[in-house]
């Protein structure tokens, strides 16, 4: 990506990795990212605003040299994850005047995690102001939005507010700013979802804080810019608060089908009552439409056969998700079919300490669902409604 002028002062140097399918080897981005990087250029100084991911640093280095910054005097680490960090180290030795800012604990990970010596790096403590002329660079810290060094960058002048992770999107593109308000709704969604969602109970507060900020853009570091803040802000206080929708979701996984049945017949019970439901077969479902679709659920009912002793392995791994997360979820239950014993029900549930929810009672049956289990998930359905409508989402 060549570099882009935001204001006369401002520019993007990042790069689009137009290719990327995983990110943390754990979460899918099928619509690839960004690495957004800005430079600053005030009347004395100039400042980076974040590296890129160091598979991006040649591109990086030269968006720099192609828009003829000669010097840095400050490099901003908002967040010391390698995806924004990560091209520090050659940075540093081009511009071997460059001080880095971060917060305290940034700077001890920006020496950890990349072996920059400590003394390249000044700490800055929330609400400290860095004079470049005619602009002024101000740090709100904002821990655990993801990680616990992190903090946002506002640049006072031009109302710019660049906030690394938070309000970001794992979206490739080449536009600068958001032009389609229902895809970019979609991938920051997916991306508050899988990055965010486990702290959606400090993010409130950062959102007042950003509130009371003189904004023309919120300038995050993947995925494009939101020139529109009013949405974005919008789009996280609906994400974040408790409310829940009438949805339930399914993760589940079949091994000769028996569960598959289950899930089958309390998906039919449930759109029957008119609930929404999304069922989602493990055998192949993307994590990351799960974590979406845990944004809004009200309930999430876990469907697993027994292997061995205890759940399926897939089961295993979506339920740790799951908890991990810390969706909203008000109500959960969990289905399956064992052959000849085991603890799945009990193994499950011990998995989940993070999930506070309203437990129903299990339907777990010895082999092939007969009429009497479907009884049960049909009942299972009824319930699941009652609570809903307690929760005066129906
Ligand atoms: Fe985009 Fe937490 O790094």
């Amino acid at each position: 990506m060549a570099a882009r002028e935001l204001t006369g002062n401002v520019h993007a140097v990042g790069a689009i990795d137009w290719d990327r399918q995983m990110f943390d080897e754990l979460i899918p981005t099928p619509e690839g990212t960004s690495y957004n990087a800005y430079v600053v250029q005030g009347s004395e100084k100039t400042a980076l605003i974040d590296t890129v991911d160091p598979s991006k640093e040649e591109e990086f280095i030269t968006n720099l040299a192609r828009l003829g910054v000669g010097t840095i005097d400050y490099v901003v680490i908002n967040h010391a994850e390698q995806d924004h960090s990560g091209s520090l180290p050659i940075l540093l030795e081009l511009f071997p005047m460059a001080t880095v800012i971060a917060t305290e604990k940034g700077k001890e990970l920006i020496s950890s995690l990349l072996l920059i010596p400590e003394a390249r790096v000044q700490a800055v403590e929330d609400g400290a102001t860095i004079s470049l002329g005619d602009r002024t660079l101000e740090f709100l810290h904002t821990p655990w939005v993801h990680w616990p060094d992190t903090m946002l960058t506002y640049l006072r002048e031009d109302g710019i507010l660049f906030s690394c992770d938070l309000f970001g999107s794992h979206l490739a593109t080449s536009d600068l700013y958001v032009q389609d308000d229902q895809a970019i709704e979609q991938s920051a969604k997916r991306y508050f979802a899988e990055i965010m969602m486990p702290f959606r109970h400090v993010i409130g507060k950062y959102i007042e804080r950003v509130e009371r900020l003189d904004l023309s853009l919120i300038a995050p570091s993947h995925g494009p810019i939101h020139d529109s803040p009013p949405r974005i802000l919008d789009l996280y206080r609906s994400w974040i608060s408790d409310e829940v929708k009438n949805e339930v979701v399914i993760p589940f996984v079949s091994m000769h089908g028996s569960t598959k049945q289950m899930v089958e017949h309390l998906t039919e019970a449930l759109i029957e009552r008119g609930v929404h439901v999304h069922p989602f077969n493990l055998a192949s479902a993307d994590t990351g439409s799960i974590a979406m679709a845990l944004v809004d659920a009200a309930t999430v009912v876990i469907a697993s056969p027994t292997v061995l002793f205890g759940p399926h392995p897939k089961v295993v791994y979506a339920t740790f998700l799951i908890n991990m997360l810390k969706p909203k979820t008000r109500c959960m239950s969990i289905i399956g079919s064992f052959g000849w014993g085991g603890k799945t029900v009990q193994a499950i549930v011990d998995m989940l300490p993070n999930i506070k929810a309203d437990m129903l009672d299990p339907v777990y049956i010895k082999g092939q669902a007969i009429e009497e289990d479907l009884r049960q998930l049909e009942h299972l359905a009824d319930e699941i409604l009652k609570k809903h409508k307690e929760y005066n989402i129906v």
